[in-house]
This record gives C-alpha cells, structure tokens and sequence, in this order.
C-alpha cells in the first residue's frame, strides 16, 4: 500500500508505532556508527554495500552537474551529430567553436554519464543514453525547457517560500491563477502546446499498445493540445471518431494541424474552459492524458464529475499520466522521477503528483465504477487507469418499494 501524497489533509498521528519503525531506527544507527562503517568497507561482503551508498550520496550532490553537462550536449547538438558518425576532438572543437581543452572536459563527462562513448582513432560516438537523445526531438525539447525549472529552483528555499514567481509558473498560464490563463497572449498558448506535442509521443505509445480500443466509437480528449494523441489513435484505430476539447487559443492550433494531416471531417473541435463550462456529450470515452496532474484536488473532482455526466451509461474514462510511484514498485530510480514531478508540478502551479489509489478515489467519487489500472511497459512516462459508468442500475431500497 502508498500512502496518499497529500499530507496536509490525511495525516493518523496516534496509530502506534510499527516493527517497521522500530526497523528504520535500528538502520540509522547502524547507519551513524563510524566503527561499523570502517569495519564494512574492510569486510569483502559488505563493501560493495557501503561503496554503493557513498556513490548514491555522491550523485545527488552532483546531479546538478549531470543535468548541465547533459544541456550542454544538447545545445552544442552532438547528439545528433556524433549519430553514426562518430568525431574527433579536434573535428569538434572547429564545429562548435569552443576551445579543445575545454571542451573535453564536457566530452569527458558526457562519457562518465554513458551519454558518450569512446571510439577507435581517438573519436567519440554515442554511448547508450545518447542514443535515444539523437532519435527523439522532444527529449531535448524538454531538456531545454527543465533549464526554466533549474533557474527556479537555485534558491531552493526562495523557491519553496514563493514557488509561483518564476519562469515556469509565467510559463503554463492556466495552471495557477484563472485570470492569468483569460489574459495570457496566443505565444504562451503556442509555446506551450508545440512542448507537449514534441513530448506526447511516449505516453501515446504507452497507451495505443496497452488500451484495447476496438470497442469504442467515438471518443472525446479533454486538454487534447494540438491533438497528437488523436492523430496516431486515429491512424490505429480507423474506425473511431474524434471530439477534441481544449482553451480556444489551442484549439486554434490543433485546427491547422488536424487540417494538414487531412482529419478534419473525423474531428470535431470543442474550444471551452472545464472549469466554466460542461463537456460535450457523444463519445464513448473520454480521455485525461497529462491533465488531471496540472490542477488541484478540486479542479480535478470538477473535471471527473463533467466527464462523468457527458459519458453515456456505459462509457469509459481512461486517465493516462505519471503517477507516483505505489511503495512495492519503488526501487531508486522510480522514486528519484517522483522528486522531479514534485518539483515540476509546484514551479508550474496548483497541480500535483498523486498516486494511483489517490486518482482511482477520485474517479470512484464522481461515481465511476470497475476501475482498474491498465498495466503498461513503461510506467515512468505514463500510468493508466480506466474506469465505467456502470449500467447498473442504482440499487431500489426496500422502504420504497413498501
Ligand atoms: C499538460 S497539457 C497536456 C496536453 C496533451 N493532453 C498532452 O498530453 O500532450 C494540458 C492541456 O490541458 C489544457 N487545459 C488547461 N486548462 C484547461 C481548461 N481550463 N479547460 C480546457 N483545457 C485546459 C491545456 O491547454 C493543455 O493543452
């Protein structure tokens, strides 16, 4: 079992305390006691134990490094380049303009971070985490972007005193204040929905190769953006028809691009707020994918209640995004992503991160039923989740029968 993220509102300060507790305490001694420390690194068994925590430790020090080195190899675009062609130093340096010496140390590092390689002849190539930097635009799209997040969070305690004064927050302008979303110019609306276009593609895979879609006919994206994820469900599933809903300044967008890959009569666009106005009624399923994780509990309950009510009895609603990760799949890795999006979602506004269980009580409490959690391959961009407007019909109480 998770617990649920939101801490300020579940909190059981007089459960006793567990084995578990009494555990973690016995660890942190172990932990903090300097003779035991030097007795692991001379004991063959335990060392590698010891090491592997040093060198944890070591790296969310440097990870700032890490993330720098990674933008600089982007913007000097040698993903790209290196691609099946691998270069020299020298052949380097004259590309980019930078001095040899220095711009080995970036090469240097990119190699320590396996985002390089060293290859015969004194080249560099692609190590294995470049290689996919070179193959997809919008892994770099969103490098660039987390430099926003990276010049928030400098001052890490500025940031948490006053997390909406920054550049991510002026960047998405309907995650925080309503007002600022009626106001924002058409660039902010373009800017943001040409990253989550270049971005989409992952969780759109995520979903088109875990969600059976055959029985369905018509269905309904809210926060569809300049519709990518319609686009490629309509290439896989010919069959279903399209409603797209979304801020009329993106719904703008997503029109010339719907235009230009010839969907337009399988689309039918719905420009409109969820926070003032109702869906459309007419699909069979509704879509939430990298929405519901932009808003607080109380914009996502109104979300929810409206698809409820646009569905038909019977329809479903599939809600697609990253979601915490549950306690029993948490290894290191999936918890360091759940650092990032706690981060993310304050720079840019009210959202948050929830866990399963949180999303699944929310869809149960606007009254859909048979949720479950579709597994997928790749939860780290996505989790999914899908649940019915059941066609049973509410229970008759005896007293109203008598
Ligand atoms: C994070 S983006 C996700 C877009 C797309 N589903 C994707 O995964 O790439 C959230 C989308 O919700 C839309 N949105 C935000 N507030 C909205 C509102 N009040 N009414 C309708 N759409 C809204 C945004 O314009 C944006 O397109």
């Amino acid at each position: 079992m998770s617990q649920p993220l939101d801490l300020t509102v579940a909190s059981n300060p007089t459960a006793p305390a567990s084995l578990k507790d009494a555990w973690q305490a016995q660890l942190e001694r172990w932990y903090a006691h300097p003779g035991l420390y030097r007795w692991s690194l001379s004991n063959p068994l335990t060392r590698w134990l010891t090491r592997r925590r040093t060198r944890k430790l070591f790296d969310l020090m440097a990870g700032f490094v890490h993330s720098q080195v990674l933008l600089g190899c982007v913007r000097l675009d040698l993903f790209r380049q290196l691609h099946q062609a691998p270069a020299t130093l020298v052949d380097l340096a004259q590309r980019t303009g930078l001095a040899p010496a220095v711009l080995q140390r970036l090469l240097l590092s990119a190699v320590a971070l396996n985002l390089l390689e060293h290859r015969s002849q004194d080249r560099f190539g692609l190590g294995p985490l470049g290689v996919p930097l070179a193959q997809h635009e919008g892994i770099a799209q969103m490098i660039e972007h987390n430099h926003l997040l990276y010049q928030d969070m400098q001052d890490p305690m500025q940031f948490l005193n006053n997390a909406w004064s920054g550049g991510m927050a002026d960047y998405w302008p309907y995650a925080h204040e309503k007002p600022q979303a009626a106001v924002a110019d058409q660039d902010k609306f373009t800017r943001y929905s040409q990253l989550m276009a270049a971005s989409q593609g992952f969780v759109v895979q995520e979903i088109l190769s875990s969600y059976y879609f055959d029985e369905h006919q018509c269905v309904l994206d809210v926060g569809a953006g300049k519709g990518r994820f319609v686009s490629e469900l309509a290439a896989h599933a010919p069959h279903l028809k399209f409603k797209m809903f979304d801020l009329p300044p993106v719904l703008d967008l997503a029109r010339e691009n719907l235009q230009a890959k010839g969907l337009s009569q399988r689309v039918a666009l719905h420009p409109g707020s969820f926070l003032d106005d109702p869906l459309p009624e007419g699909a069979d399923l509704i879509t939430l994918v990298r929405v519901a994780h932009d808003h607080p509990d109380a914009v996502v309950r109104q979300i929810l209640k409206k698809a409820f009510a646009a569905l038909p009895v019977g329809g479903a609603l599939l809600l697609a995004e990253p979601m915490a990760q549950p306690d029993e799949e948490a290894g290191q890795a999936s918890a360091s992503v759940d650092a990032y999006f706690h981060f993310y979602l304050l720079a840019m506004g009210a959202g948050r991160l929830r866990t399963p269980q949180e999303l699944q009580s929310l869809m149960e409490e606007a009254g859909f039923t048979h949720v479950e959690r579709v597994p997928n391959a790749m939860p780290i961009h996505a989790r999914i989740l899908v649940g019915r407007k059941s066609q049973c019909l509410p229970l008759i109480r005896q007293d109203s029968v008598n």
